[in-house]
C-alpha cells in the first residue's frame, strides 16, 4: 500500500511520465496506459514514491495532450478509463501514489464549449465561457490587444463565420487550438470541481495544475505595451495582466477545499502541485502555497540556475526561506517536458545555459558527471523532489531531430525559429532491441538516437556504474534515512538543512547531526572530513578526496 502519512506529499519523489513516450504496450509506435502498466514495477523497484502522468484525455494533440477536448475520458491511442482505473489501482498495490495532470487555462478548440460557442452569437452565454472580442481598427482587423502566445505569435485569433466572413477574435496564450477559459465566469469554475472530483472519486491521489499563473486575466484586457515582443509573453515582469494575478488564489482556496473533503477515503485528502512561473525575487511562490491553497509547487528558480556554487546556494536558501513562512515544503526538479533536458544544460558554458534547443556547443561527457552530482544534490535536499523519465538514464537533449519529425507547435508558431521541446520527449529506451529499443514493437512517433542502445534499462541494469544504479541506490539511501524521507512518522522526523564553513565553490550541508552531503563544483578536490562513512558518492574518490564534479553522501562518525 501506498505511504499512509497523511503527509506522504512533503517529502515525496515523484517520477514524472510523458505517457506518449514512456511506454507502448500495442505497438503502435506511442506510448499508452498499457505501457505504464507493464513498467509499474520498474518504477516501484527504482523507488519513487508517485507518479505525475502528462495529460491523457481525449485531444486532437495540437500541443502534446495540453490541449483537452474532453477531461472526463481518456484519448483511444492512450487507452480506456477502466484501463486508467485499473492503473491507479495497480500502482496503489505498488506503493505508488498517482498524480493527473489538469489543464484548466485552457481547452481543445474541439472541445464542445469552444464548438458551442463557435454556433453561438457573439454575446451568448457559450462565448462568455472564454474570451471572445471584436478586433480593433477599421472592420476590427487587428487583434483586441498586443498580448502574445507563449508559443509566438499573437495572443489573438480571427473567427471566420460560414460565409468565409471575418468576425470577432478570441484569446489563446498558447497555440490557436489552446482558447483560454474565462475564469470570471462562475460556469467554468463549478466545471472544473466537477473534474477534479470525476478523478478524485477514481482514487487519484492528486493534480499537477498545468499554468496555474494563468488563469485569471485583467477584466478589461489592457495592452501590456512593451515594446520587446519577446517580453510579452514573459510571465516574470511585475502587474502583468494575464499572469500570476491575485485573482488566482480564490480559485485555489476552493480547490483545496474539494481536496480536503477527501479526507476520509483511503487515499486521504488530495494534494496540488502547481506549475507556476512567477517573479522569485518579489516571493510570489509563496503565495500560492499558503495552507488554505495550494501544496507544493515546481521550483523552476532552482533548474534555471547554471553549475554553480553561489547561484544554487542562493536558490536553495531563497526557497528555504520564503516556503517556511507559509509552511510549505520544497520541492526540486532538473527537468521535466517542456525544458532542455539537464545533462545537455550542464554541459553547455555558463552563459549558453538557457539558449534553446541546437544552436550551442555541448559536452556530454561534462554534463553527465554534473548531472550525477546534481542528482544527490537534489535528494538530499529537504522537501520533495521530481524525476523526469529518462533522467535515471542518463539521457541528453536529442538536438539533432530531423525537422520532419518535430511535432512541437513551437517550431511552426515561431517561424521554424526555435525547434521547441521535442528533443526531451523522445521515447525511452527500455531493451534496446527492435525498431524503439524496447519502447514497443513499431516505429516510435520521433526517432530514438542509435546510441541510446547503450542508455537502455536493460544495458544499465545491474551495472554498479549506471546512472540507473545511482538513482537507485540514491533513492533507497535516501528512503532508509528519516532525516531526508520524514518516513518514519510524521514530518518532524525530516532534519532542517544547516550550511557548513566551505569554499566557495563547494556546497556543503547537514541535515540532522550524521547526515552530510557535499558537492563540488570547482575546479580542485576538496577533503573530506576525517572518519566520515561513505554512504554514496556519484563518482569514485580517488585518494579519499572529492574530486570536482562529483558530490558525496556521508555518515559523520560521532
Ligand atoms: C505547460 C505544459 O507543461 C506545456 O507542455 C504546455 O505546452 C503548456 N503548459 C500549455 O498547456
Ligand atoms: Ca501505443
Amino acid at each position: 500500500m501506498s505511504n499512509s502519512s497523511p503527509h506522504w506529499w512533503r517529502t515525496a519523489v515523484i517520477y514524472q511520465i510523458y505517457i506518449r513516450s514512456f511506454a507502448d504496450g500495442n505497438g503502435d509506435g506511442i506510448g499508452d496506459i498499457a505501457g505504464i502498466r507493464s513498467r509499474l514495477p520498474y518504477l516501484a523497484e527504482l523507488g519513487v514514491d508517485a507518479i505525475w502522468i502528462t495529460p491523457w484525455y481525449v485531444s486532437p494533440m495540437a500541443d502534446g495532450g495540453y490541449d483537452v477536448a474532453d477531461f472526463r475520458a481518456i484519448a483511444p491511442e492512450f487507452g480506456t478509463l477502466a484501463e486508467g482505473e485499473e492503473m491507479i489501482a495497480e500502482a496503489h498495490q505498488l506503493g505508488l501514489r498517482v498524480i493527473l495532470d489538469i489543464v484548466p487555462n485552457h481547452t481543445s478548440d474541439q472541445h464542445a464549449w469552444f464548438k458551442e460557442a463557435l454556433a453561438a452569437d457573439p454575446d451568448s452565454p457559450e462565448r462568455a465561457r472564454y474570451w471572445f472580442r471584436p478586433g480593433h481598427g477599421p472592420d476590427g482587423a487587428f487583434p483586441p490587444n498586443d498580448w502574445r502566445s507563449v508559443f509566438g505569435g499573437p495572443a489573438w485569433n480571427r473567427l471566420l463565420d460560414e460565409e468565409g466572413v471575418p468576425e470577432d477574435w478570441y484569446l489563446h496564450l498558447f497555440a490557436p487550438e489552446q482558447p483560454d477559459l474565462n475564469w470570471s465566469n462562475p460556469e467554468v469554475r463549478r466545471e472544473f470541481e466537477d473534474i477534479l472530483r470525476f478523478w478524485f472519486d477514481r482514487g487519484v491521489d492528486g493534480f499537477r495544475i498545468d499554468v496555474a499563473h494563468g488563469m485569471d486575466k485583467h477584466p478589461a484586457l489592457p495592452d501590456i505595451g512593451w515594446d520587446d515582443e519577446e517580453l510579452l509573453a514573459e510571465p516574470e515582469l511585475a502587474d502583468h495582466p494575464h499572469w500570476d494575478r491575485d485573482g488566482v488564489h480564490e480559485i485555489y482556496r476552493s480547490w483545496r477545499a474539494v481536496a480536503e473533503s477527501y479526507a476520509g477515503t483511503p487515499e486521504g485528502a488530495r494534494v496540488f502541485v502547481a506549475e507556476a512561473w512567477v517573479r522569485t525575487e518579489a516571493n510570489r511562490l509563496a503565495r500560492y502555497l499558503r495552507p488554505d491553497e495550494l501544496h507544493t509547487a515546481f521550483n523552476f528558480d532552482f533548474l534555471k540556475r547554471g553549475w554553480d556554487a553561489a547561484q544554487m546556494r542562493a536558490s536553495i536558501d531563497h526557497t528555504l526561506g520564503s516556503l517556511s513562512e507559509v509552511g510549505a515544503p520544497p520541492t526540486w526538479v532538473l527537468s521535466n517536458h517542456d525544458v532542455i533536458r539537464h545533462v545537455t544544460r550542464y554541459g553547455r558554458a555558463a552563459a549558453d545555459i538557457a539558449k534553446p534547443a541546437g544552436t550551442v556547443p555541448v559536452d556530454l561527457e561534462l554534463g553527465r558527471a554534473r548531472a550525477r552530482a546534481a542528482t544527490l544534490l537534489m535528494l538530499s535536499l529537504p522537501g520533495g523532489a521530481y524525476v523526469y523519465q529518462g533522467e535515471e538514464l542518463g539521457l541528453a537533449e536529442v538536438e539533432d531531430l530531423p525537422i520532419a519529425s518535430l511535432q512541437d507547435p513551437i517550431w511552426e508558431r515561431s517561424g521554424n525559429k526555435h525547434r521547441g521541446r521535442d528533443g526531451c520527449r523522445v521515447p525511452l529506451p527500455w531493451s534496446g532491441e527492435g525498431p524503439a529499443l524496447g519502447f514497443g514493437d513499431a516505429q516510435p512517433w520521433l526517432p530514438q538516437p542509435t546510441e541510446w542502445k547503450e542508455f537502455s534499462v536493460q544495458a544499465q541494469t545491474g551495472d554498479p556504474n549506471s546512472v540507473l544504479s545511482l538513482y537507485r541506490e540514491a533513492l533507497s539511501v535516501r528512503r532508509s534515512l528519516p532525516e531526508l524521507s520524514g518516513l518514519s512518522g510524521p514530518r518532524e522526523t525530516e532534519a532542517e538543512l544547516v550550511w557548513r564553513d566551505s569554499d566557495a565553490d563547494v556546497l556543503m550541508f547537514d541535515r540532522g547531526s550524521s547526515f552530510r552531503c557535499v558537492v563540488n563544483l570547482g575546479q580542485e578536490p576538496v577533503e573530506l572530513p576525517a572518519g566520515a562513512e561513505v554512504l554514496l558518492a556519484s563518482a569514485p574518490l580517488p585518494d579519499g578526496k572529492l574530486p570536482t564534479d562529483t558530490s558525496v553522501w556521508l555518515r559523520l562518525s560521532s
